[in-house]
């Protein structure tokens, strides 16, 4: 659809995105995965929420080592999740309702099941050899560099056939590819061009801040977090701009498409290196900073909670940065990270609030929203009862390298509860009913439900009004209505509060109000002085019945006020 109909530039500017996880959205065959019929049946729902774009995790054939991250052919749908039918069926349904609907391109790696690893394991000097990145043993025998994995274990992995260490950033069944190699990357370009072709409408770039390696392979300091040691070598390397302008150059300046790159380990100034339109590389990134703000001594998985001056601070700094070039994602969660309401909100006694709240804090900021499935209900982190219930292989690892370390059984449970990535992959609750999978399967899924789906379910969230799910599709619609939603200029108004992030967006005549609360007791909140004065009307909120007009407000835990100025 891209390719045929007149389509805006920048359409993605305007666009909610929504992320879907198949293998836990909707399940039509019984096997207990989702499937893209599922996703075909629930269109209706993401058109009635509003949203513009879907986000697909990956749907490629793979193992499923990491849950289709590990690609063993880009141009096959995983038959767990249907037919190359479906998914242009898929297309054609999205698209005839308006919706859009981008792919996961995982490049940095594939599978060690892809036939080109196979080959290139076999010697080393056939066609695909060079596809990956092979190095000798050093002297003693041992490994190029002292670099860790994702999931834990080192970076690299000996091969008999060849005599050589092959890199894997993340599972040793997901070899790194050699972008060094031109033929590497025309091979990617191809298979891009084969789904745009198909009619996609863009692309999720997998960690795409780590394609280019250091050649020099240096050593990780000794105290860097193992699991990420590898950065020292892989992250922003020095060639990632000139690959993705070229990628830019033979592919992606030739359709009206998005991108969205995953650019872990990527500061704001860098992040405008991606995404200045004159560089001609990405259209947004999806940045870790304000995911980093409850990491600790062992990186993400500990019990730290965030602190709202970080968060404000973080998210000030990528609006102001990127107000003249480049453009943001906003995003709270997605399938790496736990529950939102969870993690930054309150998920028991204010949760509805919170969540709303926290909806209206990233929605109206300057940039593109994602909403991540379930996110629009609420949905909370999932209190498994025993260890067996997780399924993630990051989890997994964890747990052996902190038992390993020798920490306390209390510590790795609770880390692991507040940030496995089981949190976000638990299956779509659909309804409240448990006899019939909660509307997700008839048989048995994948992976357990959360225990709370009585209460948190699609069907009760659509009954009632007053739901985080009407809440985001109003969010949606402000969207659409005001043009200050999507090119006002972000302000800051309460640099120093330490319960309320308030900020302003600004175009012409219009200037939006945001005021959200983290408290959850009652905040005396005075407006600062340039808008003491102002007349401004009540856009939204998340308490049923605040004050119809801007001024300074009695703010109610997590609550979370728009007004608009207006005068034109
Ligand atoms: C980031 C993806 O979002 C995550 O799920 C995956 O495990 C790694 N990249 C490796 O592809």
């Amino acid at each position: 659809m891209s390719k045929e109909q007149p389509l805006e530039k920048d359409w993605w500017k305007k666009s909610v995105v929504y992320q879907i996880y198949p293998q836990s959205f909707k399940d039509t065959t019984g096997s207990g995965k989702g499937d893209l019929n599922g996703i075909i049946e629930k269109l209706p729902y993401l058109a009635d929420l509003g949203i513009d774009v879907i986000w697909l995790n990956p749907i490629y054939q793979s193992p499923l080592v990491d849950n289709g991250y590990d690609i063993a052919d880009y141009y096959q749908i995983n038959p767990d999740y249907g037919t190359m039918d479906d998914f242009k069926r898929l297309l054609e349904e999205a698209h005839r309702l308006g919706i859009k609907i981008i792919m996961d391109l995982v490049v940095n790696h594939t599978s060690d099941q892809h036939e080109w690893f196979k080959q290139s394991c076999q010697s080393r000097d056939n066609e695909y050899a060079d596809f990956y990145i092979w190095k000798d043993p050093k002297e003693d025998g041992s490994a190029p560099t002292n670099w860790g994995s994702t999931f834990g274990g080192p970076a690299w992995e000996y091969v008999e056939s060849r005599g050589q260490y092959y890199l894997h950033l993340f599972a040793k069944e997901q070899p790194d590819l050699n972008w060094e190699n031109p033929n590497v990357r025309q091979a990617i370009y191809e298979m891009m061009k084969f789904w745009f072709e198909l009619g996609i409408d863009g692309f999720r770039m997998d960690v795409i801040s780590l394609i280019s390696k250091r050649q020099d392979w240096p050593d990780a300091p000794e105290d860097a977090v193992y699991t990420k040691s590898y950065y020292v070598g892989a992250s922003n390397g020095p060639r990632v701009h000139e690959f993705l302008h070229e990628m830019n150059r033979e592919v992606l300046s030739k359709y009206n498409i998005m991108t969205v790159g995953e650019t872990a380990n990527t500061n704001s100034d860098q992040a405008i290196l991606y995404t200045d339109p004159a560089r001609e590389e990405l259209n947004m990134v999806f940045h870790f900073d304000h995911m980093h703000l409850d990491y600790g001594p062992f990186g993400k998985f500990s019990d730290i909670r965030f602190k709202m001056s970080d968060l404000r601070d973080v998210l000030t700094e990528w609006q102001n940065k990127l107000e003249n070039r480049g453009w943001n994602s906003l995003y709270w969660s997605n399938h790496d990270q736990p529950r939102a309401v969870t993690r930054f909100g309150n998920d028991t006694k204010y949760r509805v609030e919170s969540a709303k709240m926290l909806g209206t804090l990233l929605h109206m900021m300057k940039g593109t929203p994602y909403v991540y499935q379930g996110e629009e209900l609420g949905m909370r982190n999932v209190r498994f009862t025993s260890f067996d219930q997780y399924r993630d292989i990051e989890t997994l690892g964890v747990k052996k390298e902190f038992e390993e370390k020798g920490l306390p059984e209390s510590y790795i449970k609770e880390s692991i509860f507040l940030k496995s990535r089981d949190n976000a992959r638990t299956p779509m609750p659909w309804n409240g009913d448990e006899q019939s999978g909660f509307g997700f399967t008839t048989g048995t899924p994948w992976i357990d439900f959360s225990p709370d789906h009585a209460e948190i379910n699609v069907e009760s969230c659509l009954a009632d009004q007053n739901s985080v799910f009407y809440h985001y599709k109003e969010l949606i619609r402000l969207r659409k209505m005001f043009p200050v939603v999507v090119d006002g200029k972000y302000e800051l108004i309460n640099p120093t509060d330490s319960d309320v992030y308030g900020y302003t967006r600004t175009l012409g005549k219009q200037k939006l109000v945001v005021i959200c609360s983290f408290a959850e007791y009652k905040v005396n909140y005075k407006l600062p002085a340039p808008l003491k004065n102002q007349s401004g009307k009540l856009l939204l909120s998340n308490y049923q019945d605040t004050k119809k007009e801007l001024g300074d407000l009695e703010l109610r835990p997590y609550e979370a006020v728009i007004y608009l100025i207006d005068e034109s």
